[in-house]
């Protein structure tokens, strides 16, 4: 039997090198990436085994760059939500997020709470932004939550308290040619297969998913046993 993919996890890496190679500055490249976005989500949704696809948007450490790339990322996150709904809705996708959303401007918030209520009952997808998202800094505050609750800290305790109650990553696909984790998901890629590619994430398509797809199906996932 081949494997199933419920959950899948894209760390969307390159946006910066495609702007830079066609000659545009880089916040060409993040608008590109946002388009892929779209379109990679609305395959998902309509996969028939796909259930979450988690997508690395903002990590911990990208407040290191430039204001005006930062400023500009949370406005094109803002924008992008925005203008989400209308395909969130047709697609049936529930949108949730994972990180500290506590840095992020009462206006952002709003429209990510606004975006969570009204897409909480469509059950094709759910697609999990990571924004300022560290998985460190997840296992850390998920072992806190549960001593402050006064919980046994087992396997099971810490992943139930984690921002991703999800399920385990099945598949994490790595564009742009670095093969690297970035503190992305530590804890839920424990048994996951990896897929790195060298495309640039705004030159990724559903075309390519589906070969990186067809090709997890082929391989033979043991989970530790023999
Ligand atoms: C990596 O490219 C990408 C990011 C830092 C952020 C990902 C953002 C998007 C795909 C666009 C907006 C997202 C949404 C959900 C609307 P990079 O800038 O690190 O590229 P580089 O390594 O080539 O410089």
């Amino acid at each position: 039997m081949s494997n199933r993919l419920r959950h899948l996890g894209i760390i969307m890496d390159g946006n910066g090198r495609w702007a830079k190679k066609h000659g545009f500055k880089r916040n060409r490249g993040h608008e590109a990436g946002a388009e892929v976005v779209r379109e990679i989500t609305a395959f998902c949704a309509n996969h028939h085994e796909i259930e979450t696809l988690t997508l690395y948007a903002f990590s911990t450490e990208n407040w290191r760059r430039p204001k005006i790339e930062v400023d500009f990322l949370m406005r094109l996150i803002s924008r992008y939500l925005k203008k989400e709904l209308k395909n969130y809705m047709n697609n049936g996708v529930r949108f949730e997020t994972i990180g500290n959303l506590e840095p992020f401007s009462k206006e952002l918030r709003g429209t990510i709470e606004k975006t969570k209520e009204l897409t909480k009952n469509n059950t094709k997808l759910v697609q999990i932004l990571a924004l300022n998202y560290g998985a460190r800094d997840e296992i850390v505050r998920s072992i806190k939550k549960l001593l402050q609750e006064k919980k046994e800290i087992n396997i099971e305790n810490i992943s139930d308290f984690l921002d991703t109650p999800y399920s385990d990553l099945d598949l994490l696909i790595r564009t742009s040619g670095e093969e690297r984790v970035s503190n992305f998901l530590l804890w839920q890629i424990a048994y996951s297969e990896f897929a790195f590619t060298k495309t640039l994430w705004p030159d990724f398509t559903t075309i390519e998913l589906e070969k990186i797809i067809e090709n997890f199906k082929k391989r033979e996932r043991r989970f530790g046993a023999v």
